[in-house]
C-alpha cells in the first residue's frame, strides 16, 4: 500500500520550497546526475526513460539537455510537485518530449518498454516491504532486456560503528540547508522510526531478487547510496 502521509508531506511542502531546500545539496545532486549521464550514455538516440518519483523534475532536466532525442515519462503522486515539474520542463523547452503522470507506479499501466528506469531519493520513503518489492518488480517489467535501473536512496547500516559519525554529518548537512534545530535533533529518530532505511546489502539483494544482475554501487554521499544494474536477459 502506498504511504499517503509521505506524499502529503511533499504535497504540502510544494515545488518551490522543495527546490529552495534542495539548492543546498546542488553540488551532490549534480555529481549524481553527471554519473547517471555517463552510465546511460550508450542508450539509443531515441531512448525512452521512465522516472519514478520525479518530484520537480531534476531527474529529467540534465539528461534531456544532453540527449535531445530522448523521451521521458515521469510519475509523481504529489500534485504540487508535479505542477512544479511541469513548469520547469516547459521553461526548459522539454515539454514535447515529456509525459507526466499523476499517481503511483502501481497505478501505471502501459505496454511500452523503457531503456532505463530512474528512481532517485524515493525508496527510503517506501515503508511497506511488499510495495518496495513490487516497485523493483515493476521496474523490471517495464524495462527492455539489458535496460538500466538507476536507484538512489538513503541506505546504510544504522547499527554500524560508522553510524553515529555519519549521522552527525547528515545533521550538519540539514543545518546548512536551513533546517531548524528541533528538526535537526529529530533526524536520527526519523531515520530509525519513520523512514525505511535498509542496509546496503539488502537493497542490492532486492534488486537481484527482482531480475537485475550484478547491481553496482557507484555513488555515496554521506547516507545516500546509488546503484545501477541491468535487467537480466
Ligand atoms: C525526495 S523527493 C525526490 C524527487 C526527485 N526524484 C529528486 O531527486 O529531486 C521524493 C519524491 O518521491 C515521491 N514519492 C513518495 N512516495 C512515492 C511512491 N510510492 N511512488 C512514487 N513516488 C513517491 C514524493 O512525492 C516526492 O516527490
Amino acid at each position: 500500500m502506498p504511504d499517503h502521509a509521505i506524499v502529503q508531506f511533499f504535497e504540502d511542502m510544494g515545488a518551490e520550497a522543495y527546490d529552495r531546500y534542495n539548492a543546498s545539496f546542488e553540488a551532490t545532486k549534480n555529481n549524481l546526475q553527471f554519473l547517471n549521464m555517463l552510465i546511460l550514455t550508450d542508450l539509443p538516440e531515441d531512448a525512452n526513460i521512465l522516472c519514478v518519483g520525479i518530484g520537480t523534475g531534476a531527474d529529467i532536466i540534465g539528461l534531456a539537455d544532453i540527449f535531445p532525442g530522448w523521451r521521458f515519462t515521469g510519475i509523481e503522486p504529489a500534485e504540487s510537485m508535479l505542477k512544479g515539474c511541469q513548469k520547469k520542463l516547459a521553461e526548459a523547452g522539454f515539454s514535447d518530449r515529456c509525459e507526466l503522470i499523476h499517481g503511483y507506479l502501481s497505478d501505471f499501466n502501459t505496454d511500452s518498454k523503457f531503456d532505463a528506469v530512474i528512481c532517485l531519493f524515493v525508496m527510503h520513503f517506501i515503508n511497506d516491504v511488499t510495495e518496495r518489492n513490487n516497485m523493483f518488480s515493476d521496474f523490471n517489467k517495464y524495462l527492455v532486456n539489458d535496460g538500466y535501473l538507476i536507484n538512489a536512496e538513503i541506505s546504510f547500516d544504522l547499527n554500524s560503528d560508522e553510524s553515529p559519525g555519519l549521522l552527525e554529518k547528515w545533521q550538519a548537512l540539514h543545518r546548512y540547508a536551513g533546517a531548524n534545530e528541533d528538526n535537526v535533533r529529530n533526524i536520527p529518530g526519523l531515520l530509525r522510526e519513520q523512514l525505511a532505511v535498509l542496509h546496503p546489502d539488502e537493497t542490492r539483494q532486492l534488486m537481484k531478487k527482482n531480475g537485475f544482475h550484478n547491481p553496482i554501487q557507484f555513488f555515496q554521499s554521506f547516507l545516500v547510496r546509488a546503484w545501477y544494474a541491468q535487467k537480466n536477459r
